[in-house]
């Protein structure tokens, strides 16, 4: 059984206008639809990767998945359970089983709590161990996130690193053995030489300890090489899922080659070819009828300004959203 299932998933948030622009025009407020009718599962131990250009609503589907924000629409299912529907116990429960990691390990982390405290704040929180027992696994999980706990204890998160704050951030997520992990661009704030170390770390850990993990990037080569299926996201939907090497090598929808064209190659003989889109990224707001990409897509056709093409599976477990399939 999946161990967590979204279906229709809707987050929308609204734009009250001026007060003198409604007395003017009698102006409405406008809808920001950050997530549009995102359906997918994540089965137990699976890396699933989730890709899509800044403001297309990842952040607001993880959110809404750690029960952090009340979606507008759709169900969250944990382990068959409806998240909306949990009991104060089971919400509880439910805090200690799906872990966030931060895309910004500067703001992330409260500048007052050390790392010790931070990465024992959800033990206390959340379980009934005794000092002793918070102590060793306290000091347990920040050894295995790769720092030393005698000398980082006491170390509060001006005196660390981007990438030591961003470990302590991952200790703090894996401190209570959750069985679920969004990482949410967990490297994009960090120094790229420091990168490889965190996403290595990452990856140890989803193997160690073997949680299923909902990874967010845009970085597709990130994603080619950590997670196990890949969703292709634009403007609050999926426009294309499935196995990571059936999307990577051959992507059908024109948002998805369009993205992957664009991964860069290490090779000064390679010429790129002419991207195939055109436009600006556009905004979720009061978005019109139909297909989200049509203003983009080369391949636009009648049927795109007016009806939203459903994510279908064209090929067994490959899923794409687009009217030209
Ligand atoms: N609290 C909010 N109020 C209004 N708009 C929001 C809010 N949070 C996010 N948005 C908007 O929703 C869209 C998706 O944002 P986000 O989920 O942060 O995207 P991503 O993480 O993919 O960069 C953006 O257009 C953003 O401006
Ligand atoms: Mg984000």
């Amino acid at each position: 059984m999946a161990i967590l299932e979204v279906s229709d998933l809707k987050q929308y948030f609204y734009l009250e206008p001026t007060f003198l622009a409604k007395l003017v025009s009698g102006k409405k407020p406008r809808i920001i639809k950050a997530v549009d009718g995102m359906s997918f599962s994540i089965e137990p131990g699976e890396i699933l990767g989730l890709a899509g250009e800044s403001g297309c609503g990842k952040s607001t589907c993880s959110l809404a998945i750690a029960k952090l924000r009340d979606p507008t629409g759709g169900t969250i299912r944990y382990k068959g359970q409806d998240i909306s529907k949990m009991s104060k116990p089971e919400i509880r429960k439910y805090r200690s089983e799906v872990q966030l990691i931060f895309q910004d390990p500067y703001e992330s982390l409260n500048p007052r709590y050390t790392a010790f405290d931070t990465v024992a704040e959800p033990l206390r929180a959340l379980t009934d161990k005794n000092k002793a027992e918070i102590r060793d696994r306290t000091f347990e999980t920040i050894a295995m996130a790769g720092l030393d706990p005698e000398e980082y204890k006491n170390r509060y998160p001006h005196q660390m690193s981007g990438g030591e704050r961003q470990r302590v951030g991952i200790a703090q997520a894996l401190v209570l053995e959750p069985e679920l992990v969004i990482a949410d661009e967990p490297l994009s704030m960090l120094d790229v030489s420091i990168r490889a170390g965190i996403l290595d770390l990452i990856r140890d850990m989803s193997e160690r300890m073997n949680f299923s993990c909902i990874y967010i990037s845009h970085d597709l080569s990130i994603l080619s090489n950590i997670s196990e299926r890949l969703m292709i996201m634009y403007l609050g939907r999926i426009m294309e899922l499935g196995v990571t090497k059936d999307v990577i090598t051959e992507p059908y929808h024109p948002y998805a080659r369009a993205l992957i064209a664009a991964v860069p190659i290490p090779d000064p003989a390679y010429k790129r070819p002419i991207p195939n889109i055109k436009g600006e990224v556009a905004q979720p707001i009061d978005p019109p009828p139909g297909c989200r990409f049509q203003t983009r897509c080369l391949e636009v056709m009648d049927i795109c300004g007016n009806t939203a093409p459903p994510l279908k599976e064209i090929k067994p477990g490959h899923l794409v959203a687009c009217h030209l399939y």
